[in-house]
């Protein structure tokens, strides 16, 4: 049912934790299953994401997406993160059954609202960012 990468980073997920003093912050709710995503990014002063870190309260593979998710964008600036789609995510993970797509929505919607508070914070704005819900 899941691919090889999917069943890695859900036994070994990359990059689960917290930042004390993140640059963002962003926590979401998947409105279909009640699981949760938070993820912190720290952002360097040329706006690249030195350091993610994430808490999934959630699903096999919504702990693989946000896993997958942060790998994606470590080291990335502001608006290469914007690329990473919960498509670019499932891709990158060789693929999802078609019930667990929605999971991959919740480390896509993190990363936006991490990013939305360090914009808000730093009184800047990033091309395609909506406010979330
Ligand atoms: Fe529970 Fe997607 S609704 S894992
Ligand atoms: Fe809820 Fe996967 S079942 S995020």
């Amino acid at each position: 049912m899941y691919t090889e990468k999917v069943m890695d980073h859900f036994e070994h997920p990359r990059n689960v934790g917290e930042i004390e003093n993140a640059s963002g912050m962003g926590t979401v709710g998947n409105p279909k299953c009640g699981d949760i995503m938070r993820i912190y990014l720290d952002i360097d002063e040329n706006q690249i994401i030195r350091d993610v870190k994430f808490k999934t309260f959630g699903c096999g593979a919504a702990v693989a997406t946000s896993s997958m998710a942060t790998e994606l964008v470590k080291g990335k600036s502001i608006y290469e993160a914007m690329q990473v789609t919960n498509k670019a995510v499932c891709e990158a993970l060789d693929g999802l059954p078609p019930v667990k797509i929605h999971c991959s929505l919740l480390a896509e919607e993190a990363i936006h609202a991490a990013l939305w508070d360090y914009a808000q914070k730093n009184g800047i704005t990033i091309d395609g960012l909506e406010k979330p819900k």
